[in-house]
């Protein structure tokens, strides 16, 4: 691949693997069983990326492992009725088309892993939406990096990674015991937990002891928080997530979370009041949250817009199921493809957004010019009821 023996695009690509692998001492490269990929919406990558993309598909380059993508920038077949610009959605439009001539399943969700792209327990794997890292190497224990769009790109071009970082044992181990005695009942708790952590650890990996009970939606979620407020890859929950009991947290530094904790995070992530729309999702919404989602709106009426961002296969499965219906009856939508951060919201009139996600209270402000309003579910329904 070097010697360009490929073509010159697999060469390029294989050059950037080479160049991280030697900055960050890898031994070798390894094959990798798939590959998600970020840098979709046409907000974040603008021009420069839809035009790097199509110069790729146009030399016939292909992905040679199974390759899926992060969100794009709207709902790709009801961005109309959402509102969603036109000149923002024919460039969208192009982006998609680029990822799908190179062989990319044009999944565009930040949970691949509910909807098809299931890597296994210690396979290496290459992946960047930074949430869907997090569950990857500690829900699942599969084993990647934090790649970015470009090196996640080119691991599914080349299929193969450098053999640094996460994938190496030693670098799995925990640099922070966090021991929680706060009551944790509503995903959001999980939310603030996971930004309150993350903002302590950054790079680091924590070891959670005292959390009794978590779910797979309360696990994305707090993951989802922690990769936002820091940089964290990988978590380990003491009786929970599979490599935890491997570790040992002897002689770590130790910090203690409880419900007063909590409550100073509430507090610090919420910068409004009264949203003018509420959007839940955060990492895209599982099925079991949008049935919980649709029993709570049943006969009910909405005064204010309400989206549950979630994958088109789960919207799907919503629709066969009557949630959707439901959801709809009550003023609420499902919309698939994309979320309240990488979405133009900000162009779309809206100034004060309700979310239940840490993730997504910590960069709504940022990227979309928002006030936030971060709440439990329940909570967020009575505002804008
Ligand atoms: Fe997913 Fe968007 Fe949140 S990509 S994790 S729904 S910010």
């Amino acid at each position: 691949m070097l010697s360009g023996e490929h073509g010159e695009a697999i060469e390029r690509m294989f050059r950037l693997l080479v160049r991280l692998g030697d900055v960050y001492g890898a031994d070798r490269m390894i094959p990798v069983g798939s590959v998600q990929v970020a840098g979709v919406s046409y907000k974040s990558i603008g021009d420069p990326g839809m035009e790097f993309l199509e110069d790729l598909a146009e030399k016939g380059v292909k992905v040679k492992v199974s390759t899926t993508l992060n969100p794009a920038g709207m709902d790709l077949e009801k961005w109309k009725e959402l509102g969603f610009p036109e000149e923002f959605a024919e460039k969208q439009l192009r982006v998609m088309d680029a990822f799908k001539r190179m062989g990319i399943m044009t999944t565009v969700t930040c949970t691949p892993y509910l909807v098809g792209n299931l890597p296994r327990y210690r396979e290496h794997i290459a992946w960047s939406e930074s949430s869907a890292v997090s569950f990857a190497n500690s829900v699942i224990g599969a084993r990647t990096n934090r790649e970015g769009g470009p090196s996640a790109l080119a691991a599914a071009i080349c299929g193969l990674t450098p053999n640094y970082g996460l994938h190496l044992d030693e670098k799995r181990k925990p640099t922070l015991l966090v021991k929680v005695s706060a009551e944790l009942s509503d995903i959001a708790d999980f939310g603030a937990l996971g930004y309150y952590v993350g903002k302590l650890v950054r790079k680091g990996v924590p070891y959670f002891k005292g959390i009794k009970h978590a779910n797979v939606d309360q696990l994305k979620a707090l993951g989802a928080a922690m990769a936002a407020s820091g940089a964290v890859a990988l978590y380990h929950v003491e009786g929970i997530t599979p490599e935890a009991a491997m570790m040992s947290t002897e002689g770590l530094e130790s910090v203690e979370v409880g419900d007063k904790e909590l409550e100073e995070t509430y507090r610090s992530l919420n910068t409004g009041t009264g949203p003018d729309i509420v959007i839940l999702g955060c990492p895209h919404a599982s099925i079991n949250e949008v049935a919980e989602l649709a029993r709570k709106l049943e006969g009910k009426q909405l005064k204010k817009p309400l989206w549950i961002c979630t994958s088109r296969a789960t919207k799907e499965t919503a629709r066969r199921m009557g949630f959707m219906n439901t959801i709809e009856k009550a003023g609420g939508r499902l919309v698939s493809d994309t979320c309240m951060v990488v979405s133009p919201i900000e162009q779309m009139g809206y100034k004060t957004t309700g979310v239940n996600s840490g993730k997504a209270a910590n960069y709504l402000p940022g990227f979309c010019k928002q006030q936030v309003v971060f709440k439990k579910m329940d909570e967020l329904l009575e505002d804008i009821m």
